[in-house]
């Protein structure tokens, strides 16, 4: 699974960053900057609740 970020649509709500803080790391102003993030087994369960809950629905989840 990979996360599959649309960066010219976030706005720094963070929500993507509290709900997945193992996977998720924003820039110093608190924007989402990487535009593909590969998730590890352990941490599906917060990638999908990283893209569920970003109110600008920036994130896709991709499972190969
Ligand atoms: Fe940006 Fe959405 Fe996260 S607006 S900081 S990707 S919650």
């Amino acid at each position: 699974m990979r996360l599959v970020v649309d960066t010219t649509a976030c706005q720094g709500h963070g929500r993507c960053a509290a709900n997945a803080p193992h996977l998720i790391v924003l820039n110093d102003d608190g924007y989402l900057t990487e535009s593909v993030i590969e998730v590890p087994e352990a941490l599906v369960s917060e990638a999908t609740a990283a893209a569920a809950n970003c109110p600008e629905m920036c994130i896709s989840v991709v499972d190969d």
